[in-house]
């Protein structure tokens, strides 16, 4: 008997696609069928340096008002996040000046590379080419979407990408920490001779003398740099800033499964034709087994609604732009970067109740109901102007917001387009977003899953 071509195709396609079948009906009932090893940061006990970090985070004497230390914004119990809902935090000497972004997670950090325009590498030996050069080579290059479906083809975009803060200024945990320290606005502890003089009065004065050298009280600037330090490397070396704990992560590993609600948000996140959120917050392992960020570590200009809670927007001049200033300043010419903020990671999102840069949202459900209603139902963010147009981007100056995504889904719709998630999938969503909260393996112990 002779087989048809028609039905050699038809065998062949059940060969070939037995895996395909097999790891879909796993997925379906809940489990990675494709789990791996994730290689994890190495775990030891912390450094002396790093446990002298330890106590300075936690210390509240260092500002003006006495009462705030990282601590207080960075809660511990709260993936080192704010546990508010304030958009913004209180400090200065009264604890009534306020900042104008989000307190972000200090989780995960730990792979954030330097800021740089396109994925330079920032390998010690050879020196990138300045900023501004960056810049200037990224004009002539388009830039590729961004889909779910395939990250790794838009990790070669010449975009703004890495860096510590919002906007990307800082490049190392030790660089930053001056920052919250001395501004006005949040711990305020005056200058670095004032730090010196209290520190030398601690308790524990003698730990820097040890680590340092007995001399060290004699250079102000010496020991706020080597307490900057110290608190850096706790925030490298303690397992709480990067401890993968989370339900995904025992699932990625083949050690839990999914329940079908997280199933279909995994399945929606990642799903190029409907949420498409994995193409910016990726979701799944590096080649080599680096467990997932959920941040490409780019920028973009998301163009979220103006935030009437923060103090500062009481000015209608004022505009926080992002990586173009006005809190950065070296980057004030390059316009087309104006808007645009750091991807953050979601790992721990769901245990925040502030979201975004000016933390406009208070729940995931807002977040969300916002990236898919954007541009279907803007009239529900943004204000009107006098002639009743709905004023949308209205935290952007007008000449800025054409830098603000409109070809990445979910935010290449238009009004009457069909939604990019109904609301079931927004709810599966916010499921799967639970799942990366970190905690789950320490609860349940680490129980192996084997398919049923
Ligand atoms: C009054 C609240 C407050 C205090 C106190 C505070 N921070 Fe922050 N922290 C913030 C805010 C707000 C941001 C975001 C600022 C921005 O992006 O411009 C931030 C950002 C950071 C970042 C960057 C995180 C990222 O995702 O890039 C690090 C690291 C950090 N803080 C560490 C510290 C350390 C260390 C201390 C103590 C020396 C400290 N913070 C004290 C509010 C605070
Ligand atoms: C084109 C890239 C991109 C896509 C696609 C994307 N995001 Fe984001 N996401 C960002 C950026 C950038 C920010 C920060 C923007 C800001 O604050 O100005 C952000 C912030 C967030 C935040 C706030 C987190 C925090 O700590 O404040 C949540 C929640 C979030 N995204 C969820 C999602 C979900 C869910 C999807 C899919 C429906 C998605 N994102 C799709 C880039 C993206």
């Amino acid at each position: 008997m002779k087989i048809s071509g028609f039905r050699w195709a038809v065998f062949a396609f059940c060969i070939l696609s037995i895996p395909d079948m097999q790891a879909a009906e796993m997925l379906q009932s809940g489990l990675n069928p494709d789990p791996v090893k994730l290689r994890l940061p190495k775990e030891a006990s912390l450094s002396a340096v790093a446990r002298l970090g330890r106590t300075l985070f936690f210390e509240t004497r260092l500002s003006s008002s006495g009462k705030l230390a990282c601590a207080s914004c960075h809660k511990p119990d709260h993936a080192y996040g704010p546990s508010g809902k304030g958009s913004v935090m209180a400090g200065g000497p009264a604890l009534r000046g306020y900042g104008i972004r989000a307190v972000p997670s200090l989780r995960y950090l730990y792979r954030q590379p330097a800021f740089s325009i396109g994925p330079y590498d920032s390998g010690d030996n050879d020196s990138p080419p300045s900023l501004e050069a960056q810049a200037s080579q990224a004009m002539n290059h388009a830039r590729l979407p961004k889909s779910a479906g395939k990250p790794d083809e838009s990790a070669g975009n010449l975009v703004p990408r890495g860096g510590l803060f919002w906007d990307g200024r800082a490049d190392t945990l030790q660089q930053q920490a001056s920052g919250p320290l001395f501004n006005p606005d949040e711990m305020d502890a005056g200058s670095p001779a004032t730090v010196a003089e209290k520190i030398r009065k601690f308790d524990y004065a003698k730990r820097f003398k040890l680590l340092f050298g007995p001399n060290i009280f004699e250079d102000p600037k010496q020991v706020v740099a080597e307490a900057m330090f110290a608190i850096s490397r706790f925030q490298i070396e303690d397992k709480s800033f990067h401890p993968f704990s989370s339900k995904y992560d025992a699932w990625l590993e083949g050690k839990a499964r999914f329940t079908p609600a997280e199933t279909r948000g995994y399945l929606a996140f990642n799903d190029p034709e409907r949420g498409n959120c994995g193409a910016c917050h990726l979701s799944r392992p590096t080649r080599d087994g680096l467990p997932p960020l959920f941040t490409d570590f780019q920028y973009e200009a998301l163009g979220l609604p103006r935030n009437p809670a923060i103090p500062a927007n009481h000015d209608p001049q004022f505009h926080d732009m992002g990586i173009c200033g006005p809190v950065r300043t070296d980057m004030k010419k390059e316009n087309r970067y104006c808007g645009m903020f750091r991807t953050p990671s979601l790992r721990n999102v769901a245990v925040r109740r502030v979201f975004f840069h000016n933390g406009i949202f208070h729940s995931l459900k807002d977040a969300l109901d916002w990236y898919v209603d954007r541009d279907l139902h803007p009239e529900r963010f943004y204000p009107r102007d006098e002639s009743g147009k709905v004023e949308k981007f209205d935290d952007l100056p007008e000449e800025f917001r054409t830098n603000v995504d409109r070809s990445d889904a979910p935010f290449n719709r238009h009004p009457g387009d069909r939604p990019s998630l109904n609301r079931e999938e927004m709810k599966d969503i916010i499921s799967f977003l639970n799942t990366l909260t970190d905690g789950y393996r320490e609860r349940s112990g680490q129980q192996p899953m084997r398919a049923p």
